[in-house]
């Protein structure tokens, strides 16, 4: 999902060259599982890595995708999608298959045209090892969806500051329970808690005494618990695939102090305060049909409340944005609404970014 680009803001522009050396350098390594999905790069990721596993990597690795359940309209349409994702990928099976993004309207979709069935078909057809679903919605519903059928494996967003959002800690806590292996996404906040991180949580990471960059802050905290199965890292340069790895390399499992533990309560603490819309640039909303760089503004509109940076801020917003592209030109049509994994109300927080940064 997050493959280097050649030219920015277009994920259809996947930087191939740069992409298949990452892919390879990492399976070379000992990484050996690929998550893909069918909307990634907007439908160009699985293609690319189809091609990118020739030469006998495919082999290597558990092969992983998932099935677009927004798009089911009809009992047919699981297998045409499935067979579809074959070719592109590839492959004669995948090793892990999930429900794509579950929440309470696709979920009605999954029992309306039997997609639990369709599951069974393929597992037993040998198409598929093991099955799973991504989840983005809250415990109740998580609770209901582990204990509707026997799955291997499901994924959920978790990161030290989101401990508590959608399934969250007791989730994690829940499917372990249940038996299945847990995988996490989102677990750097979509990069932002790795990247331009303000001064007040360098501060206070330094306090651990450890020599440590604020990425391996956040996966240690995760590498940390038992009931974490695999960390899907999303990466986008070479230098984060060597820097994930070595880092993955050493022993994580059970090593936090207490003191550690209380100056992630601390980091925390300092990121909620301070952030304006839970956005993590996954860009499932897009496109939108007036050409509004939504998860762009909402970067610009936590940045001004993170890092003090109103000015530089409402600068981008006039120079980056052409004003037919602006926040004021929502016509709250919510299509964006329907696709955000963060659940986010984006129409209303459009409006309030808007309110904010195009003032001068
Ligand atoms: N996001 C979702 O809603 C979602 C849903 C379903 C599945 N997934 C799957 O889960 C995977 C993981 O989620 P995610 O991509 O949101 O993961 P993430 O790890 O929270 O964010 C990935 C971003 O973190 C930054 N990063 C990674 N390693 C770094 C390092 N060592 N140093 C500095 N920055 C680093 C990069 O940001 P820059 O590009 O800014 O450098 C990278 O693009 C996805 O790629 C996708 O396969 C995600």
């Amino acid at each position: 999902m997050r493959f280097p680009l050649t030219r920015e803001n277009d994920p259809t522009k996947i930087d191939e060259p740069k992409a298949i050396k990452m892919l390879h350098y990492a399976i070379d390594s000992g990484i050996n599982l690929l998550d893909n999905a069918w909307p990634y790069h907007r439908e160009t990721s699985e293609k690319f890595v189809g091609k990118a596993l020739k030469g006998g990597y495919r082999k290597k690795v558990y092969l992983s995708t998932k099935l677009p359940v927004w798009l089911i309209k009809s009992r047919e349409d699981p297998r045409k999608y499935f067979n579809t994702q074959l070719k592109r990928l590839q492959t004669d099976t995948f090793d892990l298959y999930l429900l794509h993004a579950l929440r309470k309207t696709s979920w009605k979709t999954v029992k309306e045209f039997d997609v639990l069935a369709f599951l069974d078909e393929v597992k037993a057809a040998g198409k598929i090892r093991f099955a799973g679903f991504s989840f983005h919605d809250e415990l109740p519903l998580f609770k209901e969806v582990v204990d509707a059928y026997k799955w291997a494996f499901c994924l959920i967003h978790l990161n030290y500051v989101d401990d508590d959002f959608q399934a969250g800690i007791k989730g994690l806590e829940y499917a372990h329970k249940k038996g299945l292996a847990v995988m996490i996404m989102e677990p750097l906040r979509g990069g932002k808690l790795a990247n331009k991180v303000p001064d007040g949580v360098v501060n206070l990471i330094s306090q651990t005494g450890r020599v440590q960059t604020p990425a391996e802050f956040a996966l240690r905290w995760l590498y940390n618990r038992a009931e974490v199965s695999c960390v899907l890292s999303g990466m986008s340069t070479l230098e984060q695939v060597k820097a994930n790895i070595r880092f993955a390399s050493k022993e994580h499992m059970g090593t936090l102090t207490p003191e550690e533990s209380a100056i992630y309560e601390k980091v925390k603490k300092f990121y909620r305060t301070r952030t304006a819309v839970n956005c993590t640039q996954c860009g499932y909303c897009m496109p939108c049909a007036q050409g509004i760089p939504i998860s762009f503004i909402f970067e610009l509109f936590n940045d001004a409340h993170m890092y003090d940076a109103l000015e530089n801020s409402r600068w981008m917003y006039s120079v980056f944005i052409k004003s037919g592209n602006r926040a004021d030109k929502c016509i709250a049509c919510r299509e964006c609404e329907e696709k955000c994994p963060q659940k986010i109300l984006i129409a209303e927080t459009l409006e309030k970014a808007h309110a904010l940064l195009a003032e001068s």
